[in-house]
């Protein structure tokens, strides 16, 4: 709890609503410090029916570091260069895969802040997981084998598993996504540069895992992954307009549902420059 603001835990282990925040205020530092503090603490934190423009949104996460441009490959918004614009409404091209964002570059973003401006009647809801608790969970000789991996990291489809008959709309969002291919190497357990704690740091970027063949790579990523996305290792958000998300990209992985057929989504995600991922060997 903080002196300045409510916190309403939603999930057992991750989540937390904030109330009697307005974002589109100039917050003190007192406020800011306790909402970091909230994040760092529940992993996502939410804040219902805002009042942000795209300025206000960047001006809110300007307070937790510097940005990041939109992203590595997709192009930004013209007029904000910071903005992903994400309107899944006109697009078949979904985030329905379970991900930490961008963990394909050395630095992976600290975290971001999501926005919603246009969500179904019904359905679009997101779902973020713990990959703290996920690695609490493992029995101890899990720990020790996840203790010793480490994941190759890359934005490039794995072409091999995908589907092949995509529409012309994906493919060309592919070319896009994969114009600059980017691969990097990441501690599988990872030590939060804030907390100290230990997570499972994996998601659908992993391609394997270094030292084991692609097919032992596949099973201990699936094994992995299950206790990271376990049903009572998550949270499940109900949007409504203007609500806003800030998640820890050090600490989550997230999966928007794709469950609202040819409906209008349509929200706006800015990322804040994280630091180099550390395992526990330093
Ligand atoms: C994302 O994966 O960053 C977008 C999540 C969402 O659209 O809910």
């Amino acid at each position: 709890s903080s002196q300045h603001f409510d916190i309403k835990p939603i999930a057992g282990r991750i989540g937390a609503k904030i109330i009697g925040v307005d974002l589109s205020n100039n917050l003190s530092d007192e406020i800011i410090s306790d909402i970091r503090k909230a994040l760092v603490k529940y992993k996502v934190i939410f804040f219902r029916e805002q009042n942000l423009d795209a300025q206000g949104q960047i001006a809110f996460a300007r307070r937790f570091g510097e940005l990041t441009t939109a992203h590595p490959t997709v192009p930004s918004l013209p007029e904000n260069l910071e903005i992903l614009d994400l309107n899944y409404g006109r697009t078949a091209n979904r985030a329905n895969i379970w991900h930490t964002d961008v963990t394909f570059v050395d630095r992976p973003p600290l975290g971001s802040v999501l926005r919603a401006l246009v969500i179904p009647p019904s359905g679009g809801d997101t779902v973020w997981a713990n990959s703290v608790t996920a690695y609490e969970d493992l029995p101890t000789p899990l720990r020790n084998l996840a203790d010793q991996l480490w994941a190759v990291h890359s934005n490039a489809y794995d072409y091999a598993a995908a589907a092949i008959d995509l529409s012309q709309e994906i493919l060309e969002h592919r070319a896009v996504f994969t114009s600059t291919l980017y691969e990097t190497l990441h501690p599988v357990v990872r030590i939060h540069p804030e907390s100290g704690e230990r997570g499972l740091f994996i998601g659908g970027f992993v391609r394997r895992l270094r030292g084991l063949s692609q097919n032992e790579s596949n099973e201990i990523l699936k094994l992995l992954q299950a206790y990271v996305t376990s049903p009572e290792n998550t949270v499940r958000w109900r949007w409504k307009v203007g609500d806003v998300a800030f998640w820890d990209n050090r600490a989550t992985q997230h999966y928007a549902i794709a469950d609202y057929g040819n409906q209008a989504r349509h929200v706006q995600r800015v990322t804040i420059v994280g630091d180099t991922p550390v395992g526990i060997d330093g």
